[in-house]
């Protein structure tokens, strides 16, 4: 356990901005982040790196949470129990899963990041979210130093949201997640537009989770940066849910606006969309921009600084309210 001072963070977040923490620890193991909090009760937690917009130095003292390890709770009937150490690279562990013939995460193959920080923001794509495998999130409460452990209903998950992003925030450092997955008779999601036409080219009417995974990470290869080659955090946006009535104005003036359905009175519409229409795909201002092929994610082209993606967020923001009067929600965790 050795403090280091001035280090670039840039290789620790994904969207590759270049500040510099004052003081940096890697932590890997419960024992070392146990006997940490004795001493140190103010710092910035880091592990993946991948839904932060880092706008200066830090600094408090930043710990990255590298505690590798899974371990098998239990197997019964169907289903095996699983928890997984905070620090695990998520995409090897779903590849994990799916060599070792566990369903329920393939359709979160390729999402960039660690284990421990999936529940926070409730990971999800092509019809699947994380919360619907997780059982526990385990965490170590900082006030306290004791382990605790939140059941999958105490962490109030939504979309793109949970406890750990409200009440729970800056309380607790997430240490491990356990899962329940499939081991047998899989429920394999494949309703999702783009993955039925994947499988379809390739005539795969019985996909194996293999199969989807596969899809899943054509899909994304073909529309996502890859944060290795473009500085990026995903979506930067939420999808923004609007009103039925909004909704209907706004499509008699768009016939064409992609639209889902949320409840009798609501409609999620992509946000990507607005910002397209909003004429930002593909901009580029310095060496911050908006991805050519899916203008939900903001990039670095190499030396943005954090306050350059910030105001280009805010510009977009601001024409889309004008353009269409829907307030556009940072989904990225801007930290300033
Ligand atoms: N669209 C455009 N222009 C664009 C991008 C999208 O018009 O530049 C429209 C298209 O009509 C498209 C629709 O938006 O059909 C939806 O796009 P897509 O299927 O790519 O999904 P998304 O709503 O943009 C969400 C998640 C992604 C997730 C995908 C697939 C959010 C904020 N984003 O994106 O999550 O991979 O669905 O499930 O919910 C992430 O969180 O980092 C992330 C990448």
């Amino acid at each position: 356990m050795t403090i280091l001072e001035n280090i670039s963070l840039k290789a620790y977040n994904t969207f590759g901005i270049d500040v510099h923490a004052k003081r940096f620890i890697t932590i890997t193991s419960f024992y070392e982040l146990q006997q940490l909090l004795k001493t140190e009760k103010d710092f910035f937690l880091i592990s993946g790196g991948s839904n932060m917009l880092l706008t200066k130095d830090i600094e408090t003292l930043v710990v990255h949470i590298d505690i590798r390890g899974i371990s098998i709770d239990c197997q019964e009937n169907d289903s095996v129990y699983l928890t997984v150490n905070a620090g695990e690279n998520w995409h090897e562990f779903v590849l994990w899963c799916i060599a070792e013939n566990y369903g329920g995460l393939e359709n979160l193959s390729l999402i960039p990041g660690c284990v421990g920080t999936c529940p926070i923001q409730n990971i999800g794509a092509y019809g699947v979210e994380v919360k619907d495998t997780i059982t526990k999130v385990n965490a170590l409460e900082i006030e306290t130093n004791k382990l605790v452990s939140f059941s999958n209903e105490t962490c109030n998950f939504g979309y793109r949201n949970s406890i750990f992003k409200n009440e729970a925030k800056g309380k607790y450092i997430l240490t491990s997640v356990s899962f329940k997955l499939t081991t047998k008779e899989h429920q394999l999601t494949t309703s999702y537009g783009a993955i039925e036409k994947e499988l379809a080219l390739y005539s795969i009417k019985t996909p194996t989770l293999k199969n989807i995974s596969d899809a899943v990470i054509a899909i994304r290869k073909s529309k996502l940066p890859d944060p290795k080659e473009i500085g990026n955090s995903g979506s930067f946006f939420k999808n923004p849910v609007i009103s039925k009535t909004q909704f209907l104005a706004l499509q008699k003036e768009n016939p064409e606006i992609p639209n889902y359905s949320i409840s009798e009175t609501e409609i999620k519409i992509p946000a990507g969309w607005l910002v397209e229409q909003s004429g930002f795909k593909g901009k580029r201002f310095g060496d911050a921009g908006v991805h050519e092929k899916q203008a939900l994610v903001l990039v670095n082209y190499g030396n943005a600084t954090g306050n350059e993606v910030f105001q280009l967020a805010e510009k977009i923001q601001k024409t889309v309210l004008e353009k269409f009067e829907i307030s556009l929600e940072i989904e990225v965790n801007v930290i300033d």
